[in-house]
């Protein structure tokens, strides 16, 4: 491969760009701070839809093991304190998955493939212990190039320069690039590289690998192998190249393949070294064994060339953000936030890939140990919808491919028919340790349902629903009609339910579950008689598929008919349940002592569980999915009531009531919403990313600009594109791309 090791940019460069325009494209770090370290970590993760890499050091850093043994215990993720105060690498490929004791399927966090060490007369290049200058970090968000550049002062009288950029290939998706110079501005003496491949991770606390096979030779190349106890193989190759005559040397040990060279410098010289890393396993879609694989790639990568890689990995990102970008004129803040926020979105979707989904954290952490919640239906899908329905697409096919998970669950519980995971494995079975959602938040069933026809109205392809939604329809109404309880008038019930507020886990009659259940059933019905009539030879196919009796379907209609609603046009506070009302008030002002931390860290769960304080929106998020249902004064009357009690403990509130709030030109208010969905994961302060990306929240500040700034009427309920603007104070212009029904707008 030639010498030229241009990953395209240069560090800082402009490219002919103005500063500003750079800005709004830059996600900056200025000055090193340890106590951020591990939220930088998680806002800098790097990822293509195969792989993702949280945005560590290259070189580690101290006082932080990676190999930490512990059992970490079922806990509500949202009040536990986590572990790893100042680092945690993370490297995950959606599907790797192994067993923890307790916490059952978690992501493996993979062995660490970045590795590049720098030692000076003995002194190890460390962010916390050397004498560092000038340090600076920046995530490109327009190509996902991580770049860092500090001055390091050796204890040995060297002054070095050092920059490091790095990118996963978003066109070759196999593949890291990594690049590191460090140019001399003063001093001369050896300088010592060293590059790794390390297994010694654990993924919270459990050690997931059963054979690790570290190589390296002198030829610059090491390569690590990986079997983890769930019998996944994983193949790591790299490729050193240096500007200098370096000669390498192995120095494996069990768990690390490692090569180390050195190099005399002076005053002026400047050493470039690169690091190209290949990564497969046996769960690719490819053919051929990983390790055979690998070699191909990198000889694949060997005769495109560092500038080619770069171009076709920069020309994917381009064509991504020709969908994707929103442009915001008059607010820089939102821009760079929003952008970050459709960076995450994009990166961590594998759109090829109907076998995975995306995860609570974004695949930027161990915290939500990678499973799939209603995340994906409700907060994230209406992104890729108008973005890219392709992923869209897939995201649904992933609960298609997990239906029969999904029956397993049913009859678990007794019932017939499918039951989606409240947190689904990969095979769609429910993994959450806790039974208060466990057993209770079924409204995800109907979530997916809700998701399947906002994808066919979104896109128009009908064909998707017959091929593969309808089954998801039969059985998932099949297990409706067994878990509905009938009341002596004769209707329906839906008792025992934890709504989307996860802070009341028992609630009867539950407004958002008992309306989507509904509407599933409803759907369902109505599939199934269009189908029956327009085309009967697919109806009679699928009859005998799922062994579909003609007394079900009535069954269905009168179970959607009967089901109990907790409300009616009349009332003016839509409650959130039957029961909802007799719960007891809170005194959150004398109880809630700092607003900046968690409401659940000040009362006890028990107490917590029959008080009237919302986790998150319940009824708003009921009001936002069916906006035709509900008169302007009852959606009035509820954020005046609800929102005053609603803690905002999860993530996945403030942008629901930020859009609600912008729909009822309460301007002030749904710009303060609008600050808090950015803080969420970009305020140092809150060190909100330090476990992973909440990627729900990203979804749903699309949703807050989309359906909230810009009005657009959700495909759901409408068949052309209306907008209603209300933009934020401040804001100039906003301006984004769609895909509706297949075309694009601008
Ligand atoms: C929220 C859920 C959400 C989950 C994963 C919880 O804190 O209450 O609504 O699905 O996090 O993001």
């Amino acid at each position: 491969m030639s010498r030229k090791m241009t990953l395209g940019k240069k560090n800082g460069e402009t490219e002919g760009l103005q500063m500003n325009e750079e800005n709004l494209w830059c996600l900056k770090e200025d000055g090193y701070d340890p106590g951020l370290h591990k939220h930088y970590e998680g806002l800098f993760t790097q990822g293509n839809g195969y792989m993702h890499v949280r945005g560590s050091f290259e070189e580690g850093c101290s006082d932080a093991p990676q190999d930490e043994e512990y059992l970490r215990f079922p806990d509500n993720v949202t009040l536990e304190k986590p572990r790893h105060p100042k680092s945690k690498q993370g490297t995950f490929i959606p599907g790797i998955v192994g067993r923890h004791p307790l916490l059952k399927e978690e992501i493996v966090n993979l062995p660490y493939y970045l590795g590049l060490e720098f030692l000076s007369a003995g002194e190890r290049l460390d962010m916390d212990r050397c004498r560092i200058s000038g340090y600076q970090r920046w995530l490109d968000l327009r190509d996902g190039s991580l770049h860092r550049s500090v001055v390091w002062e050796t204890a040995a009288g060297m002054k070095l320069h050092c920059t490091f950029t790095r990118y996963l290939s978003m066109a070759e998706t196999h593949l890291c690039i990594q690049q590191v110079q460090l140019e001399v501005l003063s001093g001369e003496g050896r300088l010592e590289v060293k590059a790794t491949l390390r297994a010694d991770v654990r993924t919270n606390g459990m050690n997931h690998f059963a054979r690790i096979v570290p190589s390296a030779d002198s030829e610059g190349s090491l390569s690590l192998e990986t079997l983890t106890e769930e019998g996944n193989q994983i193949f790591m190759l790299s490729a050193l190249e240096a500007s200098e005559a370096i000669v390498w040397h192995a120095e494996n040990t069990r768990m690390t393949a490692a090569l180390r060279g050195e190099c005399r410098l002076r005053t002026g010289d400047r050493l470039t070294v690169s690091k190209l890393t290949t990564v497969t396993t046996d769960r690719d879609m490819e053919e051929g064994t990983a390790r055979d694989r690998a070699f191909t790639h990198l000889g694949h990568a060997g005769n495109l060339g560092w500038e080619q890689m770069y171009n076709r990995h920069a020309a994917k990102w381009k064509s991504k953000w020709q969908y994707a970008d929103i442009r915001i004129k008059g607010d820089d803040a939102a821009q760079i936030n929003v952008r970050a926020s459709l960076y995450h979105l994009i990166r961590s979707n594998a759109e090829q890939d109907a076998r995975v989904a995306i995860c609570a954290k974004g695949y930027a952490g161990e915290a939500y140990f990678g499973r799939y919640f209603w995340d994906t239906e409700i907060n994230l899908l209406p992104f890729f919808l108008h973005t890219n329905p392709q992923a869209a697409r897939n995201l649904l096919l992933f609960r298609y491919n997990t239906l029969e998970g999904a029956r397993r669950n049913a009859r678990n519980y007794g019932y017939r028919g499918a039951r989606y995971a409240w947190e689904s494995s990969l095979s769609g079975e429910e993994q959450c340790a806790n039974w208060q959602y466990a057993d209770h938040e079924i409204h995800v069933t109907a979530d997916i349902v809700y998701a399947l026809y906002h994808y066919v109205n979104a896109t128009g392809d009908d064909e998707f629903l017959e091929r593969y939604g309808i089954d998801i329809l039969v059985e998932t109404a099949r297990y409706w009609c067994d878990r509905v309880d009938w009341n002596r008038e004769g209707y329906g019930e839906l008792l025992g339910v934890m709504g989307p507020d996860e802070y009341l886990p028992f609630t009867r009659n539950n407004a958002f579950t008992n309306r989507m259940v509904k509407f599933s059933l409803e759907q369902t019905v109505a599939s199934l008689d269009s189908l029956q009539s327009g085309k009967p030879d697919s109806y009679a196919a699928v009859a005998e598929r799922l062994g579909l009796r003609p007394d079900e379907r009535e069954l269905f209609r009168h179970t959607a008919e009967k089901l109990r609603l907790p409300y009616n046009s009349q009332m003016e506070i839509v409650p959130q349940s039957d029961d909802f009302a007799g719960y007891a008030d809170v005194e959150f002002d004398s109880l809630w002592t700092d607003r900046s931390r968690p409401f659940g860290h000040f009362i006890s769960q028990e107490r917590n569980y029959r008080s009237k304080a919302l986790k998150q929106a319940d009824v708003l998020e009921l009001m936002l999915l069916f906006p035709q249902e509900f008169s302007h004064e009852q959606l009035k009357a509820a954020y005046a009531y609800y929102e005053p009690i609603t803690t905002h403990d999860s993530s996945l509130s403030v942008a629901v009531h930020g859009i609600v709030a912008s729909w009822l030109n309460h301007k002030e208010e749904a710009a303060a919403f609008l600050q808090r969905v950015m803080a969420i994961d970009f305020s140092p302060e809150k060190k909100g990313a330090a476990e992973g990306i909440h990627i729900a929240n990203c979804g749903g500040l699309w949703q807050l600009i989309v359906y909230g700034f810009a009005g657009l009427a959700s495909a759901m309920w409408s068949d052309t594109i209306k907008l209603q603007p209300r933009l934020p104070e401040g804001w100039e212009e906003l301006s984004f791309q769609i895909v509706w029904r297949g075309s694009t707008t601008g």
